[in-house]
């Protein structure tokens, strides 16, 4: 299944009543009910697949056009908060120069959730470290290609 909404298209009412509240201290519960960025691209440009020390299983593709990444989708087989910060590194590296994404830490990941619990702190490095190795490996097989 796959979402195209980002993070900054108005955001659906988690639920009935819902109280007024900032679009901001909804954004944190968004990534963890309905992740954008969510699926698989299909014939990525690049794929990383990394296994956590967890056992959580983190897949992000991208789509990249001269030096920019214009796509980013990610897979899951996890816990809720890995899913959360695969789909915010994902939605951060979209737009993105590659260096530029590259740069995209786990404190920037995990500050979109204002708050992760202390035996989920890996989850943010786990999503920069599977970025990073798809951003890395699309630079290794474009200068192949050269
Ligand atoms: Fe391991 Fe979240 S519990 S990545």
């Amino acid at each position: 299944m796959v979402s195209d909404r980002t993070p900054f298209s108005p955001q659906p009412a988690l639920v009935k009543e819902d109280k007024p509240e900032s679009a901001s201290s909804r954004q944190p519960v968004q990534f963890y009910l309905g992740p954008y960025n969510e699926g698989a691209i299909e014939k990525p440009d690049s794929l990383a697949k990394v296994t956590g020390p967890c056992g959580d299983t983190m897949e992000i593709s991208l789509r990249v056009e001269g030096n920019k990444i214009i796509e980013s989708r990610f897979q899951v087989n996890g816990c809720a908060v890995s899913r959360a910060c695969a789909s915010i590194a994902a939605a951060l590296a979209k737009g993105k120069e590659l260096e530029e994404a590259w740069d995209i830490d786990e404190g920037q990941i995990a500050a979109k959730l204002q708050s992760i619990p202390e035996d989920h702190r890996h989850c943010p490095v786990l999503a920069r470290d599977t970025l990073r190795q798809a951003i890395e490996k699309y630079i290794k097989q474009s200068r192949c290609k050269r």
